[in-house]
């Protein structure tokens, strides 16, 4: 069910720019002018500007440059990614918590935060969050088993450049889960799963984009070959838009996902990868493999020559340009 402030906020978006009186909006909702009042009182201290004439009623000025649930969900275009929403202005890891929901949730409920505190990266990794990026988890339900989690990864990580490429932004894909501006890192994508031997239960896929901030908002020690949309392209991102077109694009890519063989999500991986042909190191928990980058195979794997010729798939690890 729609709360109050829901509906009061629906309303004015409805209005386009109109201004509704308080008997108008306290008819719609079933509620009093008091408690109307009461309502944009409470949206004005959250940052919509508001403006009351007497006699007349209210006008709606301006919304928030937050990543509010009402404002992701007027004018989404999905049909699950994104329609159940829980937003934070603060918490530790917006995957923390949307593994705790997971089990009873949704598929495609999401988990919004403004500022994380405890932001994760891979491999025990911190993910600097500070206000002004784009932090956000979504729990999927796919019926796939266990090794199709790192294809899903890269599907996301295709769907995050698939979106900065709609801005005009030249965004490349670095094996297995970043995505690059000029060849340096923009976003990351954290994937953990929650499975019974070989069958899936939910998969919380993390996604991290640095958006409207700078490098310098970011600790020292974390900074490591990163870029931010903002110092990008001098320019900042409607944080709301880019993530209705990110949930979007990841719907019809989850579709493909599931319903075509990964070839073919694979080709459009291979076109924008920045990594085939890179000489890398690759670090893996009990080694490290060093070769050039021939490709990225059907089940996701980066296909490393090595010195010796030979050919190994690489399933999972952490991987280094050896060469600019
Ligand atoms: C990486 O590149 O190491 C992955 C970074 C993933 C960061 C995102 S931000 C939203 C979600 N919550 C987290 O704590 N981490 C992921």
């Amino acid at each position: 069910m729609k709360s109050k402030r829901t509906e009061i906020i629906n309303a004015f978006k409805a209005a386009d720019g109109k201004t509704i009186s308080g008997e108008e909006l306290g008819d719609q909702l079933g509620i009093s002018r008091t408690m109307v009042c009461k309502y944009i009182k409470g949206l004005r201290e959250d940052g919509y500007e508001i403006q009351s004439s007497p006699k007349k009623g209210y006008t709606l000025k301006s919304v928030p440059k937050l990543l509010y649930p009402e404002e992701i969900l007027s004018g989404l275009n999905t049909t699950l990614f994104g329609k159940n929403i829980h937003y934070f202005d603060e918490a530790g890891s917006s995957n923390d918590i949307a593994k705790k929901l997971a089990p009873t949730a949704e598929e495609g409920t999401i988990v919004v935060v403004e500022q994380q505190t405890g932001g994760r990266g891979r491999l025990g990794r911190k993910w600097a969050s500070p206000k002004g990026g784009i932090w956000f988890s979504i729990i999927l339900k796919p019926k796939v088993a266990l090794s199709a989690a790192s294809r899903l990864t890269l599907t996301v990580g295709l769907s995050v450049t698939n979106t900065l490429i709609s801005y005009g932004i030249d965004a490349k894909i670095k094996w297995p889960n970043d995505v690059l501006i000029n060849g340096k890192k923009v976003s990351g994508i954290l994937t953990e799963v929650e499975a019974e031997i070989d069958t899936i239960e939910f998969v919380v896929i993390g996604v991290g984009i640095n958006a409207n901030m700078s490098l310098k908002d970011i600790p020292e020690d974390l900074r490591e070959n990163s870029t931010t949309i903002r110092d990008e392209t001098g320019k900042s991102i409607d944080r709301v838009d880019f993530l209705q077109r990110l949930l979007h694009e990841m719907e019809q890519q989850y579709i493909r996902f599931n319903t075509q063989p990964f070839s073919e999500i694979l080709n459009d991986i291979i076109v924008l990868s920045d990594t085939i042909g890179k000489d890398v190191k690759v670090t893996m928990p009990n080694r490290i493999v060093e070769g050039r980058v021939v490709g990225i195979s059907k089940s996701g794997a980066l296909l490393l020559k090595k010195e010796d010729g030979d050919v190994e798939e690489i399933i999972a690890g952490r991987c280094i340009y050896t060469k600019k």
